[in-house]
């Protein structure tokens, strides 16, 4: 069994504020510090260094040349990441005093995936075989499409959420992991609890994950729901916090974890990456997150 990551790569141009730029406002940012990101690459490294092994599909620019190096650099396979002409997909990030941020993309070679590329990539892959995937790159509705033909496992992290995710037929999905924002956009339910209810009733035969931010996360499936809270941390950079719990709660499912403890796991990793600056370089290691108490 193999697990394919379809997504973006970015770089993250992270500005350091008071507060975040209001219409019409010009201010002086107190920092620059340029990572690398992206929620597919993000979701990619948290799955390897979680332990498991991962594929990344996905493309870059001409500039790419340091994306594919940090994923190979945390293990990821990346004999699928393309090189196209133009320019990669980067990220204007705002980090507010209160580590709270907000975020413009530019898609680049994200936004240029082309039919024949998603044939090669899945050629590769199986019956049984996984597939996660965000919405950072275009075609998403023809990959599950395609996905779904080879019985693929189709993992969705529905974010950022546009016209284009409902253009996608979710039915195909096995497992959501979606913020509160995400759930409500596509149940029109407001409170976490109807929103997972809505999400139980409107895919049956998925497992649904749906985080919270500070009030932690839920799981529903038919027969079963559970709660996590958070672990409290002093918020640096919440920045591939949703990223790193979507890695470590998949890669511990891969590994035969109990969907209780993947959790737990998770939303300690993700507190570890909310403790830290930047993307990439937030997401811990398996071993660190096991000794969180
Ligand atoms: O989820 C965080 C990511 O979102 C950042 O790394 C940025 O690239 C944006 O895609």
């Amino acid at each position: 069994m193999k697990i394919l990551n379809f997504g973006s790569l970015n770089y993250d141009y992270v500005y350091s504020l008071e507060h975040i730029v209001s219409p019409g406002e010009t201010i002086s940012s107190v920092g620059l510090e340029i990572f690398t990101g992206g929620k597919g690459l993000n979701q990619s490294i948290a799955l390897a260094k979680a332990g498991v092994k991962v594929y990344h599909g996905g493309q870059v620019g001409e500039d790419g040349q340091l994306l594919m190096e940090r994923c190979r650099e945390f293990g990821v396979e990346c004999s699928h990441v393309n090189m196209v002409d133009g320019k990669s997909g980067h990220a204007i990030i705002q980090v507010d005093q209160n580590g709270q941020n907000s975020i413009i993309l530019y898609g680049g070679s994200n936004q240029k995936i082309q039919k024949e590329f998603i044939h090669g990539v899945l050629a590769d892959f199986g019956m049984g075989d996984y597939i996660l995937l965000q919405n950072e790159i275009n075609n998403i509705s023809y990959i599950i499409d395609k996905a779904y033909e080879k019985g693929m496992n189709i993992i969705l992290n529905p974010s950022p959420f546009n016209h284009r995710i409902m253009e996608c037929d979710l039915k195909k999905i096995s497992i959501f992991l979606l913020n509160e924002i995400e759930g409500e956009q596509l149940t029109c339910e407001s409170s976490p609890e109807n929103i997972l209810v809505k999400m139980i009733e409107m895919f049956p035969d998925a497992k649904i994950v749906l985080t919270l931010g500070g009030k932690g996360s839920l799981y529903g499936d038919k027969n079963h729901t559970y709660s996590q809270d958070i672990y409290p941390v002093k918020v640096v950079d919440t920045t591939a916090a949703g990223d790193t719990f979507t890695g470590f709660f998949i890669a511990s499912l891969l590994k035969n974890k109990g969907v209780k403890e993947a959790l737990i796991l998770a939303a300690k990793a993700s507190a570890m990456a909310v403790g830290k600056k930047g993307a990439v370089d937030s997401i811990p290691y398996y071993n660190e997150v096991i000794n969180v108490k």
